[in-house]
């Protein structure tokens, strides 16, 4: 799945639950101040910004594959080291980081196992990887699960993003185990996105971001008229938040054997 949109439309759609998610996942991956860390998927941002105030800019490096969001991270962070690349091909040698994070982004690698064992592999003996990713099987992405309900009202037939990596309980500890990490912790990541009412909610899935957005905008203009009506009943009037569960789970690099 390539991200195409403006990094503007990101933020409002996705980069206002990484406000919340990208400092808790910090928080388990135990980023603190003296590590170097690297940022896989980076996005715009939200999580290259969380480390930079963490380890300071110049520790932290950032790649992603859509060059506008490269882009917009390098502006907002230019002190950092932000590349153009993907998770499966990363473009640092053995054992530079400290600890290499994912917010979000395992399920959208072509092969996220391979994407694991490269952030292994650029991670020191005893550093960190950690990856989180939204539940889309339980429910616990507020959001998205509304909307993919109400996908399904009018077509049951509809897969959505459930069958993902990484969007089912367990999943990323299980990949990681498989990749060799070791000491493996995982659980669930609490985030939340504040809305201003329903307008506020439906017009970023307008704006063609990720899976959700990208199937909107492959709806002619009445089925997409008839979803919105299917969701607005689904939300509070007037101001609401919405709660957002991720799954998570990080490992220790071990010594590759001599
Ligand atoms: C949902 S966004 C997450 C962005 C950011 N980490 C955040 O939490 O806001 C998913 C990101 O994964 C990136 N991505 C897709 N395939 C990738 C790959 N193979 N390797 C690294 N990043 C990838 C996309 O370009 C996109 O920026």
């Amino acid at each position: 799945m390539s991200f195409t949109s403006p990094a503007e439309s990101y933020d409002s759609f996705m980069g206002r639950y990484t406000r919340t998610l990208a400092p808790v996942l910090a928080d388990a991956a135990g980023v603190a101040e003296g590590m170097r860390v690297l940022d896989v998927g980076c996005g715009p941002g939200g999580l290259t910004g969380v480390l930079a105030e963490r380890v300071g800019e110049v520790n932290v490096a950032a790649i992603d594959p859509a060059p506008q969001f490269v882009s917009a991270c390098a502006r907002r962070y230019p002190d950092a080291d932000v590349r153009v690349g993907v998770a499966e091909r990363l473009p640092w040698p053995d054992g530079g980081f400290d600890a290499a994070l994912s917010c979000l982004v395992i399920g959208f690698m072509d092969d996220a196992d391979r994407g694991l064992r490269e952030m292994s592999r650029v991670t020191r003996p005893g550093g960190v990887v950690a990856a989180c990713m939204w539940d889309l099987t339980e429910g616990g992405m507020t959001m998205l699960a509304t909307f993919w309900e109400a996908v399904r009202e009018l077509d049951p037939t509809v897969v959505g993003e459930r069958m993902s990596v990484g969007v089912s309980r367990g999943d990323i500890a299980a990949r990681m185990e498989s990749a060799g990490l070791t000491d493996i912790v995982d659980g669930e990541l609490s985030a939340h996105a504040d809305y201003a009412g329903f307008d506020d909610f439906w017009e970023p899935f307008t704006f063609a971001v990720g899976p959700a957005g990208s199937y909107l905008a492959s709806l002619p203009a009445d089925r997409r008229e008839q979803l919105r009506e299917i969701c607005l009943p689904k939300l509070p009037d007037g101001p609401f938040t919405l709660p957002a569960r991720a799954w998570y789970a990080r490992g220790i690099v071990t010594p590759t054997a001599p």
